[in-house]
């Protein structure tokens, strides 16, 4: 049963037998933390670094408090629960999907033996590994995404960046609690380091690239949510076929909750689309900044932006660790289950594309080398459905103009492009043809300048900034116009106030 949809944002409702979460604890969950004092205690000391760091690199705009939805049950039924909760006593915890006692490793080397409830000794490493990658990418969206609500289009949109912020928080906690609860002191370490790089600092940056970019306004966010967080949703995706059952069990629940972040992304930028293609059928096929809404040449380029380093966060297509996790039972395909070959990879290979002489040719190599491709050509696929319902609605008003997805090698830092220049369209450039085009591809300083100005805050409750379309619906069934969040008695807004 798939109701996590994409579209209309609703709850996620999950299968199975239910397991209710005890929120009489200091930090909420459904693994039985009371009957191990000691990974209590080891969580108890870091529930107070955490909420520091969420005090200060958490949401900036003061808030008394938001209407944000908590899971209650994992399961079948009452998976989400809304109501208005000052932030910062928002119930983090931890929440993994119901164990199938009879599991199997589905893939690799170890395919069909029953799946591992502790870490094998041999692969800890690139298991901690593996979790420290995933759980560095959840903080570091919430620091790049702190300061937006000071000029978020609405009251409404404020409110789903805010959802977004404490899930992500929440998933940092489903990977330390992986790391306190398995792997001792240095997952411990691992922890702490978690809270200690920071998105964009000099000295000690977040370790993907993607995740060190400033979030610098709503348009970006938008497209951050759509790819990046997509991007988060197919690794999510093969850590769930783990043979390593708690991270699968933790990454199922985590992707229930992604997809609300992919809905904010999508629905977005079509509110965003929807907005400019109205100026644009009333002037003639022309919308500029002047009018109040974002020119679509520039959709275009934060859209190319956006994925484009979303894409870099895959690793380059041919990877022998890749492999390796694969093999070793660690980290699956997406849907790997569903897939019809011998799961174990060993005879298989695949067509890939490179760059020689100028141009880009395919060969054929191993299919257990080309993971990482194998993940992104599944990406890719579900990265155009948006763009069609992007351009859907250019064509519902009548505008000629398309969005689309760039060439896989534009604008690329890592894997077999990295070292060329690759235009859109996908044409070979030399350095000189690339300078001259690539302020018409992506966001210049004074493209993101023009965006910023139109970024003025709306808070008075059911009116949106000119540049964004209202939603068609609320959240969780409440109007449009609902007071979804209270801001803090001082400045606040009129209307913005209970
Ligand atoms: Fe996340
Ligand atoms: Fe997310």
């Amino acid at each position: 049963m798939t109701t996590t949809d994409d579209r209309i944002g609703s709850a996620p409702e999950p299968t199975g037998p239910t397991s209710p979460i005890d929120y009489s604890q200091r930090i909420p969950n459904n693994v039985n933390l009371n009957d191990n004092r000691r990974l209590q205690r080891a969580l108890e000391g870091w529930q107070p670094k955490f909420l520091d760091w969420w005090k200060n690199l958490g949401p900036e705009l003061p808030t008394k408090d938001v209407y944000l939805r908590t899971a209650v049950a994992v399961g079948r039924d009452g998976w989400a629960h809304f109501e208005h909760v000052p932030m910062e006593e928002y119930r983090w915890g931890i929440f993994l999907a119901e164990g199938n006692p009879d599991r199997e490793v589905s893939f690799g080397k170890h395919k069909g033996e029953p799946a591992w409830q502790e870490v094998p000794g041999e692969y800890r490493a690139d298991l901690m590994r593996l979790i420290v990658i995933q759980g560095d990418t959840e903080p570091a969206s919430v620091e790049q995404q702190r300061i937006l609500a000071n000029t978020a289009p609405s009251i409404y949109d404020m409110r789903n960046l805010f959802q977004v912020n404490v899930e992500e928080g929440r998933h940092l906690w489903a990977m330390v609690y992986l790391l306190h609860a398995y792997f001792g002191r240095e997952g411990r370490e691992e922890a702490e380091q978690l809270l200690k790089r920071n998105s964009g600092d000099y000295d000690n940056p977040r370790i993907l690239g993607a995740f060190n970019e400033a979030t610098t306004d709503w348009l970006q966010f938008f497209m951050f949510t759509y790819f990046t967080d997509r991007d988060g949703k197919y690794q999510l995706g093969t850590l769930k076929e783990s043979g390593f059952d708690p991270l699968a069990r933790t990454c199922e629940f985590m992707l229930k909750e992604e997809a609300h972040h992919m809905f904010v992304g999508t629905t977005g930028v079509q509110r965003t689309v929807e907005k400019t293609a109205e100026v644009m059928k009333a002037n003639g096929g022309k919308a500029t900044f002047e009018d109040g809404v974002i020119p679509l040449d520039i959709i275009q380029k934060y859209l190319n932006f956006q994925y484009s380093v979303s894409m870099d966060l895959f690793g380059s297509e041919q990877s022998t660790n890749a492999g390796n996790y694969y093999s070793s039972g660690l980290k699956g395909r997406w849907q790997e289950t569903r897939r019809k070959d011998d799961h174990t990879l060993l005879d298989d290979e695949r067509e890939m594309s490179y760059v020689e002489d100028g141009q880009i040719k395919t060969k054929t190599v191993p299919m257990i080398s080309a993971l990482n491709l194998d993940l992104r050509d599944e990406y890719v696929a579900d990265c155009e459905n948006g763009v069609r319902r992007w351009n859907q609605a250019l064509e519902d008003a009548g505008v000629d103009e398309r969005l689309y997805i760039p060439h896989e090698g534009f604008h690329r830092q890592v894997g077999v492009y990295s070292t060329h220049k690759i235009s859109p369209e996908g044409e070979v450039l030399d350095d000189a043809a690339w300078e001259a085009r690539e302020g018409d591809w992506l966001p210049t300083d004074e493209d993101r300048a023009s965006v910023a100005k139109l970024m003025v805050p709306v808070y008075e409750l059911g009116k949106f900034a000119s540049w964004i379309a209202e939603p068609p619906t609320g959240i969780n069934g409440q109007p449009v116009e609902y007071d979804y969040v209270h801001l803090e008695e001082d400045g606040a807004p009129e209307g913005a106030s209970a």
